[in-house]
């Protein structure tokens, strides 16, 4: 069973750049499905089409990717079986839109998918500041068993780089997956005090 990742249009590319990596350096079959908006954001924040780095990711044996218009696909159905998702990042209109069950793309369709076959389902939301609207659909999804991770960095753990942050964030959405049980030493604060 697969573990979806989707992506859309906010910032923090280099979050889902990572995670879908890291996911893959474990040899996790990984499906990724990314918004058209996400696609605009990655160029703009990584200086490299999606594309390109979809080109990269499809030599590997366990990756698999869809279209966002592709709701033939099967993770469209609550039939396809998949042990979780993750939105990273999670744009403010794709957290309205899964919270009222709204799918006009595909990352929308599995997500609501996932929420109603009661499958693990991580989301990632980005903005700054937040609108009451956005708090009450994070809510929303909060309370219908989604986890709602935002990407915020640990400063009592001193990064020191925003590659240290990435790390973090990325080992916080393996734990949100149930890929490992505990955050790697390193980002533990009580070993940080001793
Ligand atoms: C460079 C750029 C950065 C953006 N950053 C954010 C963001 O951090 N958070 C957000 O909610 N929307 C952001 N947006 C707006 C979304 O891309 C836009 O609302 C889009 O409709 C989201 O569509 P999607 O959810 O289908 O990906 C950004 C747009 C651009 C072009």
């Amino acid at each position: 069973m697969s573990v979806i990742v989707g992506i859309t249009g906010a910032s923090g590319s280099v979050l889902a750049m990572n995670t879908v990596d890291e996911l893959l350096r474990r040899n996790v079959a990984t499906t990724v499905v990314c918004s058209n908006s996400a696609r605009l954001v990655w160029e703009d924040e990584l200086g490299v089409p999606f594309n390109e780095t979809l080109v990269e990711w499809q030599e590997n044996p366990n990756f698999n990717f869809y279209s966002a218009n592709d709701m033939r696909a099967p993770i469209a159905s609550g039939t396809h079986p998949t042990k979780a998702m993750v939105v990273v990042p999670a744009s403010m209109n794709t957290i309205a839109s899964i919270a009222h069950g709204i799918t006009s793309h595909l990352v929308h369709r599995a997500a609501d998918v996932c929420l109603k076959e009661r499958r693990r389902l991580v989301l990632v939301p980005r903005e700054t500041p937040l609108n009451s609207t956005h708090l009450e659909n994070m809510l929303t999804l909060s309370r219908m068993g989604a986890v709602i991770l935002p990407p915020e960095p640990a400063f009592y753990l001193k990064p020191q780089s925003v590659d240290d942050i990435v790390r973090f964030i990325v080992s916080r959405i393996i734990v949100a997956l149930d890929l490992d049980e505990a955050l790697p030493e390193e980002f533990r604060y009580e070993d940080k005090e001793s």
